[in-house]
Order: C-alpha cells, then structure tokens, then sequence
C-alpha cells in the first residue's frame, strides 16, 4: 500500500480493505460529522459496498497513526465525478488537509473521464444528497475551491405513529377503475427492471436491493397484471427507516395509485416497529405532505464544478 508523506506529522494512502482502518476511521467520523452520523453497517453499505468502491479512490491521512481525514470519490456510469464523502477531523481543520485531498481527488476522477465533479450524492448508491448548510465551514471550503450551488435536495420526515395507514378505501376505489395494488414478489423482479429500464432507470439499485429484503419491500399498482407503478423502502441506508424510491407511469398519474403504494409501505415500516420515516431526496414534496403529513427535516445544498483537463 503505498504511503505519501505530507509533512512531517502527516501520512496519506488508500484505505486497507481488509477493514482495519474501520474502527478508528468510524470513530473519527462520528466525531466531526454533527449531523451525519454512521452505525458500522452504515459504514460498510456506504464505503465498501459501493458498487464503485476503489481504495486508490478511499484515501486517509493519519497524524501518526491516527486517521484525522477522509476522502471517498467516485464517478459514474454518467461520467459525473463525486467526492461522495470527505471529512477532516474538527482539530486537524484549516490547515489545507482538505484542500490537498480534493485536489488529489479532483486529479484522481478527472484521470477517469470526469469533468464535471459535484459533492455528496453519487446516486444509485449514495449517502447525503449534497452539503448540509449547517456544515458552514463546508460550504466556505467547497466555495473557495470553486464549487457552486446549483440546486437543493430535501430530506422530509414522516411520523409513523400519527395514524393506522389504513388503505382499504383508497383500495375499494382504485378497484372499480380496475386498478389493483399488491406486495411484490421474486417473479416480479423481471418485469420490474424492465418497467424501471423505460422510466426510472437510475432506481434499479435502490429497487433491487428492497426486493432482497424479507418480506419484500416493494408494492406495485397494476391494471390486468400490467405494471403502472411501483413504491420500495428500507433498500438502502441499512438500519434506518428510509422511504422509497417510488414512481408511476407518467401516462397513469393522478389515479391515486402512488397515494396507497406509499402508505402500504409506511404501513410495513410502522409494522417493523419503526416510529418515522425518512422520506429521502425528493422530489415532489407537495405529494408526501398531503398523504403522509411528511414535512421538510434536512436541506442539502447541491455543489458541483466543471474540471478541465487535470493532471
Ligand atoms: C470541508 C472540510 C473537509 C474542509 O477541510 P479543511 O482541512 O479545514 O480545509 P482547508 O484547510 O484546506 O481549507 C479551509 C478553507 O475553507 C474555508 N473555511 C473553512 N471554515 C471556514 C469558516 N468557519 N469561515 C470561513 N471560511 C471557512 C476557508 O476558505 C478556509 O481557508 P482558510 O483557512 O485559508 O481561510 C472540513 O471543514 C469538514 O470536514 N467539514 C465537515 C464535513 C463535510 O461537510 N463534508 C462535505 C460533505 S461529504
């Protein structure tokens, strides 16, 4: 593994993926992440199991033998380059720790094709939307280093124990338009990627992962057996209570298929014991707040910049 020295108290190299950096890594990060703390599955889901996960691309400084920073980037099939995670230990900060690993990184995803970079996201498999604005030293640094906003995502938040999530109504009425709604099951996944392929390709991951779950996590709306719309939860962001995603076919909108497919999942995750519910990185949130009561939790702010040629 090759080690860099940056000075002469600091080193930097790859994350071991054997996972022996992972305690104290953990441990650093929870210590100056405020708001985005992570479980060891967490972790895990977010780092190692990302689909494309490189250690080359998952660098650590260490102050002797001390992670004190974090870098994780990657780009897509897109050819968008994200710097998915970074933090620097809140004692290590102001000291161009941060500046020396995105420029490292910026270098790393330019050399894989990216030219534009943006922060957070890396969607199938991602972790934050985008910055917390309540990280302010963030968006100084992200500024600074030519990055601008162009956009927000927003985390809203459901209160499971508010009400039954009762569907049966909605249900009876949905029927006499000959529309049925329904668990999946495994020989649905076919035709479910299938139905994502043509109208929400970048969902079959999250999607994916909801049915390998027990029981499985997706409910669908049907019109004799043909696939109109579809709504999963808890695929991603392992141990918390996180909704969706969820789509209709946009020529079957404003049936109320979308209405019951998204409270027969919140229904499952009050059954599972769960007393909220994440509704992550919308989207329509007019929709959630009528048939959920869902109200706005976490603002991110979407940062990217475009690269030239770096070498
Ligand atoms: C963003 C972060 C990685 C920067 O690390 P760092 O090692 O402090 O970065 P540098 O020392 O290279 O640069 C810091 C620059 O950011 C800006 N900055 C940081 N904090 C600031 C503050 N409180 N007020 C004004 N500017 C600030 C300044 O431009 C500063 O440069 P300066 O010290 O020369 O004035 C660090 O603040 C951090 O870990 N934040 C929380 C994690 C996070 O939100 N990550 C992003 C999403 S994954």
């Amino acid at each position: 593994m090759m080690t860099t020295f940056i000075n002469p108290e600091m080193t930097l190299r790859p994350i071991d993926s054997s996972g022996a950096d992972d305690d104290a890594l953990l441990e650093m990060w929870n210590a100056s992440a405020d708001y985005d703390p992570l479980t060891p599955d967490l972790w895990q889901e977010f780092v190692y199991q990302d689909p494309d996960f490189a250690p080359q691309h998952t660098l650590v400084v260490f102050a002797g033998t001390q992670p004190i920073a974090f870098v994780m980037g990657v780009v897509r099939s897109s050819g968008i380059g994200y710097i998915k995670m970074m933090l620097v230990s809140k004692t290590y900060r102001r000291q161009k720790v941060g500046k020396m690993l995105l420029l490292r990184m910026e270098t790393a995803l330019s050399a894989l094709g990216a030219r534009t970079i943006r922060v957070g996201e890396a969607p199938p498999a991602y972790f934050i939307p985008g910055i917390d604005p309540r990280y302010t030293s963030a968006i100084a640094f992200f500024q600074k280093n030519g990055y601008e906003k162009f956009s927000e995502g927003y985390h809203m938040h459901c209160d499971l124990l508010a009400e039954d999530w009762k569907t049966d109504e909605a249900e009876a009425l949905l029927e006499k338009q000959g529309l049925t709604t329904r668990r999946a099951t495994s020989s649905d996944f076919e035709p479910v990627m299938a139905f994502l392929e043509q109208n929400f390709k970048p969902w079959q991951f999250e999607v994916a992962a909801s049915f390998r779950k027990n029981p499985i996590a997706v409910h669908l709306g049907l019109r004799n057996g043909q696939l109109l719309g579809f709504a999963a939860y808890d695929g991603t962001h392992t141990g918390l209570p996180w909704f969706g995603p969820m789509g209709t076919d946009p020529t079957e909108r404003k049936l109320g298929i979308g209405a019951v497919l998204l409270r027969r999942c919140l229904r499952d995750q009050k059954d599972h014991g769960h007393t909220f519910s994440v509704i992550p990185w919308v989207g329509p949130y007019t929709f959630y707040a009528q048939h959920a009561s869902a109200e706005i939790s976490r603002i991110f702010w979407r940062f990217q910049k475009t690269i030239s040629l770096l070498s």
